[in-house]
């Protein structure tokens, strides 16, 4: 499917971004990494050529995404590469781990000028390039978190439900233009995020909590995301907890699930 495709990742320098370029590379796609730590994105394509990529059809591209004023410049040289993008994966993030009584507002921002703006901000950039070339498929990584509510997680599930309803809203505005969107909900997954997550003061939370080390091996989400895409699947749910089972009771049983998470974490 991404043979003679041009995937731009952002959030590519660890976890599910890192994952997943691995796998398009096996592929023999090209590929544009992006995050703001240009030495583990060389890390990254490194490990993208040695499972079988050409060092020339990957370009390490850093990019803060809530550096708004380099961006279009950015996306100039990410267009430059190939000449085309086929997908923007959407996939930089940070989450919490603070109760909403002890977060400060400017907690609360940088959830969501990273979380949402910014992916907003880069979707807007790419989205003309996408309806010239009459074809292209954006991808976000939201979150279960995106679909419910819990616990030391107010400012990041409600950024998550924020890139969920940008996104289903977006694919009515765009399908008729030949651009496909693929939302995708991870359960937890054993990454960095809650080691990179901010406590109420802003500061990182800097641990890998229980329910991520009891988590789904990244390279299996990573499969599962790529078997998604192949299946041209709109919503792509990936984990393998109770956090699973949860989307589905909220979506049949909401009372049962709003007692639930008040018990849980
Ligand atoms: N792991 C889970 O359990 C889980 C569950 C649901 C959803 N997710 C979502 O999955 C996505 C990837 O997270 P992960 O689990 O792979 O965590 P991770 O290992 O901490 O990776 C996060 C990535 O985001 C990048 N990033 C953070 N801030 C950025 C910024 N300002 N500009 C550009 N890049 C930035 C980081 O790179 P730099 O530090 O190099 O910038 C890193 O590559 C996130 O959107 C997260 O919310 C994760």
């Amino acid at each position: 499917m991404f043979a003679d495709k041009t995937v731009w990742i952002t959030g590519a320098s660890s976890g599910i971004g890192e994952a997943v370029a691995i796998e398009i590379a096996k592929e023999g796609g090209a590929l544009i990494l992006s995050s703001r730590r240009e030495a583990e994105l060389e890390r990254v394509k490194s490990l993208c050529v040695a499972a079988g990529a050409a060092a020339d059809k990957i370009l390490v591209l850093p990019l803060d995404v809530i550096d708004y004023d380099a961006m279009p410049g950015v996306v100039a040289r990410a267009q430059k590469f190939t000449g085309q993008i086929d997908m923007l994966f959407n996939n930089a993030g940070i989450s919490q781990r603070s109760l909403c009584v002890d977060t400060e507002m400017e907690t609360y921002r940088r959830l969501f000028e990273v979380d949402v703006f910014g992916q907003i901000a880069l979707t807007k950039l790419v989205l003309p390039i996408m309806l010239e070339q009459g074809r292209g498929h954006m991808a976000v990584t939201a979150s279960v978190a995106g679909k419910l509510g819990a616990r030391h997680r107010t400012g990041y599930c409600a950024a998550k439900h924020a890139m969920m309803g940008f996104f289903d809203a977006l694919r009515a505005e765009v399908a008729r233009d030949g651009i496909f969107v693929t939302t995708i909900t991870p359960g937890f997954i054993r990454t960095n995020i809650s080691v990179n997550a901010l406590k109420g003061d802003g500061s990182e939370f800097g641990k890998v909590d229980k329910n991520i080390s009891a988590g789904m091996d990244v390279t299996e989400c990573a499969r599962v995301i790529m078997k998604g895409f192949r299946a041209g699947k709109r919503e792509i749910a990936v984990g393998k907890g109770m956090e699973m089972k949860a989307l589905l009771i909220k979506r049949l049983f909401p009372n049962r699930l709003f007692k639930m998470v008040e018990t849980m974490g």
